[in-house]
């Protein structure tokens, strides 16, 4: 156990008793001031895929050119925190036609993918008008394709303007200009591309990301055993959550609202957590920061991968491996009836229509991938029988990206991308789900 362990686990105590999260979480309440408004209406069953700005865009600018530009994650990366992506990626800036082709061929009907704020906006208030275009013809393309776009504003990185190494407990989320250069950012994006996008995203997974960067230290900002940090990150979040909720539904009323959470299964030992705490705590991870925003999405977007034993230790520790067959390469433990247990909860908690945003697993063997999706559809589909309301399933990813901390070294994908001829083949995964799809259009 290395020294930041230690640090962070006896930080774990004074955190647990200020914030009050050794309680379970009460239930959801909506508040007084939330707007009525009639449940959704999403059309046909959403069969889709994701993909995110940082995991697939190439750079696509020149370091001399005014519009160069950095993420947050890239300078992490140059500090030596986490493998660095590179400026390749999988090519989906300039070559987005290799990917739309792949869409085509696997017969997906939405497709979710992020616009990179620090592309759009490389340096404070300079905006690259030609990369907002860029995000609108490829919005255009896909709807043309008869694929509707899903677009998430935030897909865990932020321009390097907003990062300083030497600071970092004024990065990120933590900037003290970050809320005012948000609420510029998404104005913007919104007012450009809502004649062409129908469906917003404005945050994946806060919850996950705040308590890795600013409690865990794995993630930017690189924040350590800081439940301060964490406790201030999450206010700032939920504030540019909700002001941006509210510009997407000002520009366009009918827009869609989805809030996406990453959601495991999370269980008890009692031998790893006697008195229930990290349980809890992982509850709250869980819903906290949802709580906040609820009353202001359409949809719950559910992403769910693996139920994880509560402990303090896992949680400080993240886990890798394809151990055994019933686990992931980034050593999770495949549990597809956790699916249908957190399926279940958000349901009861929240009564609201949800989506299986993302669902998959980084494994070598295509045919290890394909029974993962099999036995997870097959559990959305039994939550659905127990009444979940279930709009869409989207199985992450297109194809083989940049795994964040991990590097490179996780293959979700459908396809296979040959960087030779530029073009993406589909896997057998992506021909199971092409098939399956064909042949059930609703589940
Ligand atoms: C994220 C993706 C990520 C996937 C697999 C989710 O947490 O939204 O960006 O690649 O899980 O780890």
């Amino acid at each position: 156990m290395t020294l930041n362990t230690i640090r962070a686990l006896v930080a774990l105590l004074p955190c647990l008793a200020l914030a009050g999260c050794v309680m379970p979480p009460k239930p959801y309440k909506k508040p007084a001031s939330a707007v009525e408004s009639a449940p959704v209406k999403t059309g046909a069953f959403w069969w889709g895929t994701s993909t995110a700005s940082f995991q697939n865009e190439d750079r696509g600018v020149a370091p001399d050119s005014p519009f160069y530009f950095k993420t947050d994650w890239d300078i992490f990366a140059e500090e030596g925190h986490i493998p660095p992506r590179g400026d390749e990626a999988t090519f989906s800036w300039t070559h987005f036609d290799k990917d739309l082709a792949a869409l085509k061929q696997l017969g997906v009907n939405h497709y979710r993918f992020g616009i990179e704020w620090g592309r759009v906006e490389p340096q404070p208030g300079v905006f690259n008008e030609a990369a907002i275009r860029q995000y609108i013809a490829m919005a255009r393309k896909l709807k043309a394709a008869g694929i509707e776009p899903v677009v998430t504003l935030w897909h865990f990185t932020f321009p390097a303007w907003l990062y300083d190494s030497k600071k970092k407990s004024q990065s990120g989320f933590l900037n003290p200009e970050v809320e005012s250069h948000w609420k510029e950012y998404v104005t913007r994006i919104v007012k450009a591309l809502s004649p062409y996008v129908k469906v917003w995203v404005p945050q994946n997974e806060p919850n996950g990301a705040l308590y890795i960067g600013y409690f865990g230290g794995h993630w930017p900002p690189g924040l350590l055993a800081t439940p301060g940090s964490l406790k201030k990150a999450t206010n700032v979040s939920v504030a540019m959550f909700r002001e941006a909720s509210g510009i997407i539904k000002n520009q366009n009323p009918k827009a869609i609202v989805m809030g996406i959470y990453s959601l495991p299964n999370w269980t008890r030992a009692f031998g790893q957590d006697p008195t229930r705490a990290v349980y809890n705590m992982m509850q709250h991870q869980n819903f906290d920061h949802l709580d906040r925003v609820a009353d202001t999405i359409d949809l719950i977007g559910v992403n769910y991968y693996y139920s994880q034993v509560a402990s303090a230790r896992r949680f400080i520790i993240r886990p890798t491996g394809e151990k055994s067959s019933a686990y992931t390469q980034n050593g999770w433990l495949i549990d597809p009836e956790g699916l249908h247990a957190v399926l279940v909860t958000v349901s009861k908690r929240y009564g609201k229509p949800m989506v299986i945003s993302e669902n998959g697993i980084g494994t070598q063997s295509e045919q290890k991938k394909i029974r993962y999706f099999r036995e997870h559809v097959n559990q959305m589909r039994r939550a659905m029988e127990d009444g979940a309301d279930l709009r869409g399933y989207f199985p992450w990813t297109l194809t083989d990206n940049y795994e964040w901390a991990e590097g490179y070294a996780a293959n979700f994908g459908l396809t296979s991308f040959n960087k030779k001829d530029m073009k993406l083949t589909l896997e057998p995964a992506g021909r199971w789900f092409r098939n399956f799809i064909r042949a059930n259009p609703e589940p």
